[in-house]
């Protein structure tokens, strides 16, 4: 795949194609961040050491997928306010997909992408502040597009095993770089508080009761039954738990049980 052509103005205007890198992250940032043009794509057909949230690992088959990190420079964003930023990416991964798979597609906070409760997208955000503020970002994406089968992990899909259907992944690449470019314009535009309304509108388990398993700073775990209630500014996950106290997640310190 080295022909993207997204109808862009500045996200995906210059790519870099590797035939194969441990991960794209890792490879983007290896560039240096002053001379990379805000946008800037590289992509992958073959990632060998992917790298998730929770210091987790990301599979993905060869030529199957879409593995790539973006470039951005949201220096309008005090780093105070960067899950925003996540806010923005999940939407427009979830505009990719739920226009293929317009059933079933959910945002699990903070920033899975799921259809029919399987993870069908995995994003790695990864901000590098300077001060009180983001000076850059690289962004990482991969979507399952047409693998077939994940090693002993029941919890992942792709659009193939949904769908029943081959992509062309430069097709769905394309798609995914122009949703990011209109929402992280509206984010740019301070579109705050519609696109935190959306994100609600598609996330997981929002306002419903759901099980959860909360971590403690030992190293014990509890179950309990909650409520979404929505993430605050600092972009924990606020949850109405059944003894009706409500408590403020960190991501490391909550779990959903499905
Ligand atoms: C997660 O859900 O844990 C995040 C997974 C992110 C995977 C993508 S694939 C492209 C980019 N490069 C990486 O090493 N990780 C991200």
């Amino acid at each position: 795949m080295n022909n993207i052509s997204a109808n862009t103005s500045f996200i995906g205007k210059s790519v870099i194609y590797v035939p194969s890198c441990h991960s794209t992250n890792d490879a983007l940032n290896n560039y240096a961040s002053e001379k990379l043009a805000e946008g800037t794509v590289l992509v992958t057909t073959e990632q060998t050491k992917g790298r998730g949230q929770r210091g987790n690992t990301w599979e993905c088959d060869q030529n199957a997928n879409i593995t790539l990190s973006i470039f951005l420079r949201p220096s309008f964003l005090e780093a105070r306010n960067q899950f925003h930023l996540n806010v923005a990416i999940s939407l427009a991964v979830y505009d990719t997909i739920s226009s293929i798979a317009p059933r079933g597609t959910k945002i699990k906070w903070p920033n899975d992408i799921l259809i029919n409760q399987k993870k069908v997208c995995g994003i790695l955000i990864e901000n590098f502040i300077i001060g009180k503020n983001i000076d850059h970002t690289i962004v990482g994406i991969g979507i399952n597009i047409n693998q077939k089968a994940f090693k002993g992990n029941f919890s992942a899909t792709s659009l193939f095993i949904e769908l029943k259907k081959k992509f062309q992944v430069r097709i769905v690449t394309e798609s995914l770089l122009e949703h990011i470019e209109s929402r992280y314009l509206q984010l740019k535009n301070k579109g705050y508080s519609a696109l935190r309304k959306e994100y609600y509108t598609h996330l997981f388990w929002y306002q419903e009761i759901g099980d959860f398993e909360e971590y403690e700073k030992d190293g014990s775990s509890v179950r309990f039954k909650g409520q979404i209630l929505g993430v605050d500014e600092n972009g924990c996950l606020s949850i109405a738990k059944d003894d009706k106290k409500i408590k403020n997640y960190a991501f490391k310190e909550v779990k959903h049980l499905y």
